[in-house]
């Protein structure tokens, strides 16, 4: 398959733009910012885009930034809008990969790559402005904190910061990956990516002396069932494909060896990619959960913390943006992705609204340890390619010339 000329152009100028993302995206990554507030984050996206001819628009809950282009386009009366998203914050976490440009601050640490998104989305802004006689109607583009866990988005989406006129008649966003090919994207239609909900279980029953525990009412071999009935649930009460996926990732309770505990705590993850499964889910722990606490005369208490909801892909979008990929990399430039991710997306919010989709961008580092082994999104050790960034500054460039285009 050739390349049609006009895409190739922006692959083109998305290199030439890749020392300027280099220096932004290592600026950013030295002083990462966690949560809503991303002050400086923003100030370096601010800074990078003076003097363009752009409006930025800003919220109360977030230090996040709409930023809208208006296509040129001569003869074009009307166009459509189109958003294309970036996620700005980092992870509570140390860094280990003894950058030069590594993490100032400690236990801080852009290991999602988020740093990465927002400088793709500032060097796209530039490259679209070059060629805003080339498209109608507008290009939004989400700077977004607050992706890791703290629903960033649904704020600016309740900030009225989406929804503001010219309302999108799209949105794209794309994910860094280490593990994939450097510069190939990849995506899928329908469920991209999980819903993941946080819960609690506590499991009450009465202390006492370790040596008689008829004495007693143990609660610990009872949250040991828990745990093994809800693996159960999973594989018999779950369709195989329709899959639920639930972690124990905490378990506490007791203070020495002599002495039976009052409670214990066990907490974790729900993951499931569609709504039926995720709500079976949830109704399937709390019910494990209480009644084979009633079965051995202990109580248990369970809390679900509601968190991002499944990512679901516009069908017709992922046909739209596969094309795209196919044309700005050749035929290698896309992979189907043959199942979604069971991690979670505040972009999520973003599709519920308006139709489009995330696909992922394969940043896999040059240089690997002699096992072969990449460290993986939210690794201390993550580290990725920068020259594939070129490939994300032009798809998103690709995709709203192409989205926007009056022909
Ligand atoms: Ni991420």
């Amino acid at each position: 398959m050739t390349v049609p000329s006009d895409l190739s152009r922006l692959l083109d100028e998305a290199k030439q733009l890749l020392p300027e993302a280099v220096k932004l995206r290592r600026r950013i990554h030295a002083q990462p910012e966690l949560g809503l507030q991303t002050p400086l984050t923003t100030q370096a996206v601010s800074e990078s885009l003076q003097g363009l001819d752009i409006q930025i628009a800003r919220g109360p809950s977030t230090t996040g930034l709409i930023v809208s282009l208006a296509g040129r386009q001569a003869g074009a009366r009307t166009g459509k809008t189109i958003l294309l998203r970036g996620d700005m914050d980092a992870l509570p976490m140390p860094e280990d990969t003894g950058l030069p440009f590594a993490s100032e601050i400690e236990n801080r640490m852009h290991a999602c790559g988020h740093d990465a998104h927002t400088t793709m989305l500032v060097e796209a802004v530039h490259l679209l402005h070059r060629h805003r006689d080339e498209f109608a109607g507008t290009v939004k583009f989400m700077f977004q904190p607050g992706e890791e866990g703290y629903h960033g988005a649904r704020f600016m989406i309740e900030d009225g910061l989406l929804d503001a006129d010219p309302k999108p008649d799209a949105a794209f966003a794309m994910h860094i990956l280490p593990n994939l090919r450097a510069g190939a994207l990849a995506g899928r239609a329908g469920p991209a990516m999980a819903s993941a909900d946080r819960w609690m279980i506590l499991v009450k029953g009465r202390g006492g002396h370790a040596s008689a525990p008829h004495d007693a009412i143990d609660p610990v071999p009872v949250a040991f069932e828990i745990g093994l009935a809800l693996q159960s649930m999973v594989t018999r009460r779950h369709n195989v494909f329709d899959p639920v996926v639930v972690t124990i990732a905490r378990v506490s309770a007791g203070t020495t060896n002599n002495v039976i505990p009052e409670a214990v705590e066990l907490e974790g993850t729900l993951r499931a990619t569609s709504p039926g499964a995720r709500q079976a889910g949830k109704e399937g722990i709390e019910r494990v959960a209480k009644n084979i606490a009633a079965a051995h005369l202990c109580t248990a208490e369970v809390e679900i913390e509601t968190g991002y909801p499944v990512t679901v892909n516009d069908p017709g979008f992922v046909d739209f943006a596969r094309k795209v990929a196919r044309e700005l990399g050749g035929d290698n430039g896309y992979i189907e992705m043959p199942a979604p991710v069971m991690g979670a997306e505040d972009f999520s919010y973003v599709l519920q609204r308006f139709p489009g989709c995330i696909f992922v961008l394969g940043v896999m580092p040059k240089e690997r340890d002699p096992s072969g082994h990449v460290a993986p999104v939210h690794s201390n050790r993550m580290i990725l390619n920068e020259d594939a960034m070129a490939t994300g500054i032009a798809m998103h460039a690709a995709i709203a010339t192409r989205f926007l285009a009056v022909s």
